[in-house]
């Protein structure tokens, strides 16, 4: 009888214990190549992070150039692609990141410029509509001068499903990465090594 009177109180510190808050998790699942000039088949490679939520796109011949002297045709390169997250059930939001890797060369008053659009397939993906990396060539003394280039953007992503079938969401991109040359005379280059996909400040909704 001693023992059962425990039982009230046990339940009712168990409702007031703080719930364990489970921290949802979104996965990176894989990355398919599509198409396009700047990732022909065979020039590109994929890994997930160890982390889980980061999918790691390495391209051989993701560039951009103007030659010295010469008007260029290759001032503009495509590359569509898809990864895909596994969300768990529920209503789900959090950040949907893209960091850019490479190198640029720009004379002064040439512009480099990497575009991304990305389309969610289920759910939503939402966000500055500009979602452009851009890099201006500096003055005469950055004529010669490699720069590392590092680009990011976030968008918000939000997944709602109840069924187990739905949990993948594939998103589509279809990127460019393009020079503007104030005139023909310089030699100009964007190369993009690696560009990383994540979903991140993961939370319910
Ligand atoms: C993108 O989001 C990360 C956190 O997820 C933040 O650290 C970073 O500053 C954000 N970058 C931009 C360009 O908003
Ligand atoms: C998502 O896709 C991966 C790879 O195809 C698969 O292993 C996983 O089971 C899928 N997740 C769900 C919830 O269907």
């Amino acid at each position: 009888m001693r023992l059962l009177s425990l039982f009230p109180s046990l339940a009712a510190a168990a409702a007031l214990a703080p719930r364990q808050a489970q921290a949802p998790i979104v996965r990176a699942v894989s990355a398919k190549f599509l198409s396009g000039d700047g990732c022909p088949a065979g020039s590109f490679a994929q890994q997930t992070t160890t982390s889980g939520d980061t999918i790691e796109l390495m391209f051989d011949s993701y560039l951009v150039s103007i030659p010295p002297v010469s008007a260029s045709t290759a001032r503009e390169r495509h590359c569509r692609y898809e990864v895909t997250f596994e969300f768990p059930t529920g209503c789900t939001t959090g950040t949907f990141g893209n960091i850019l890797r490479g190198t640029a060369k720009l004379p002064g008053g040439y512009k480099a410029t990497f575009d991304p659009q990305y389309t969610a397939g289920l759910g939503s993906l939402s966000g500055e509509s500009a979602q452009r990396g851009v890099i201006v060539g500096g003055g005469k003394e950055d004529v010669d001068v490699w720069k590392d280039y590092l680009g990011e953007q976030n968008l918000t992503v939000m997944h709602r499903t109840q069924l187990e079938n739905q949990r993948n969401v594939t998103y589509t991109a279809g990127s460019r990465v393009y020079i503007t040359a104030p005139d023909e005379k310089g030699e100009a280059l964007l190369a993009i090594d690696a560009i990383s996909i994540s979903v991140r400040n993961v939370r319910r909704c």
